[in-house]
């Protein structure tokens, strides 16, 4: 974001879908997982398993990136600017004991420790094309619930039309600069509400590393990366837009949408096609990153440049 153009990693990223496919293999026997290397912290181990775990017909079929560069190649900055900051720096940030609170405009105000929140759904696997507002593209794997089935418990109120996410911010310990801590982002309650957006609790079938956003964020897949918040202790409905941390630092740059659209620039580059990682050649961007026949309605009307 701020504002190199990334390097590329070496085709040899991409995720073998022998291993992926043993691996899923692997997940279905079991019945249960095996909490693997990645496991972020102790803390998390209490949570048990994250199997057994259906598989979303949301899903795209395209090959998963690997798990080398969904882990290895990330940006959080609270936690470094760099791309390998993130994984270097996982000490910076407990995601266990840890609680995500519902409140605004609620009828009933609700906090959430994480466990309840393993429960509150069942969990699935959701495939998610995702792509950087910087020009690179991953395929996550992502484990999580729906955001809607959070935001009913609480009972949003007539008013509310809009909803705030606010990651942990430690002074202490993270990044200080560079943007006005706590990262911010939000979404319009229809948008939040939408089946394809999630609260990711995991990702490759285990719990999601600290680099990623321990110990839950969002992900909406047919907008820029940075819409999608890691670590969030809040979800707060409002009644208006949310100024979110990115349009805080660069208005022009970064607009409240954030809808992926090959048509509509960067004031410093072309959105109009990315590098997948892992992949040689670039391809185009799609419109709502491929998800325009599930999200196109959502804005039918207005003019996407006016509203980027
Ligand atoms: N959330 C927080 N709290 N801090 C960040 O710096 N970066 C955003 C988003 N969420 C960011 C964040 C950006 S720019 C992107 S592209 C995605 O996280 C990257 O997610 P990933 O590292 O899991 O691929």
């Amino acid at each position: 974001m701020l504002i190199r153009r990334p390097a590329d990693l070496p085709p040899s990223e991409i995720t073998d879908p022998a291993v992926y496919g043993a691996r899923r293999r692997f997940m279905g026997q079991a019945g249960a997982l095996a909490l693997g290397s990645l496991l972020p912290a102790a803390g998390q181990a209490a949570l048990g398993p994250l199997s057994p775990l259906s598989h979303s017909a949301l899903s795209t079929t395209e090959t998963p990136t690997s798990l080398r560069a969904v882990t290895g190649y990330n940006n959080f900055y609270e936690l470094g600017t760099s791309k390998t900051d993130p994984a270097e720096n996982t000490f910076r940030l407990k995601p266990a004991p840890w609680t995500l609170r519902v409140e605004g405009l609620v009828n009933k105000p609700r906090t959430f420790a994480l466990e309840d929140l393993f429960r509150l759904a069942p969990l699935e696997e959701r495939i998610y094309r995702m792509r950087c507002v910087e020009g690179w593209s991953m395929v996550i794997p992502w484990v999580g619930l729906p955001l809607a089935s959070v935001l009913k418990l609480a009972d949003p109120q007539g008013s509310a039309k809009y909803v705030e996410f606010t990651s942990h911010y430690d002074r202490a310990t993270m990044t200080r600069g560079v943007l006005d801590w706590p990262y911010s982002e939000g979404l319009r309650l229809d948008e939040a509400m939408h089946p394809l957006t999630i609260l990711a609790v995991g990702l490759y079938g285990e719990v999601l590393p600290v680099q990623n956003g321990a110990p839950v964020r969002l992900v909406v897949p047919w907008k820029y990366g940075f819409k999608g918040a890691k670590s969030l202790v809040s979800l707060r409905l409002v009644d208006k837009p949310p100024l979110t941390a990115w349009m805080k630092a660069g208005p022009s740059e970064y607009g409240f949408y954030a809808n992926v659209n090959p048509d509509v620039d960067h004031p410093r580059w072309s959105q109009a096609t990315e590098r997948r990682i892992g992949e040689f050649l670039k391809r185009k961007t799609l419109m709502f990153n491929g998800y325009a026949d599930q999200v196109a309605s959502l804005y039918t009307g207005m003019d996407l440049r006016r509203y980027f």
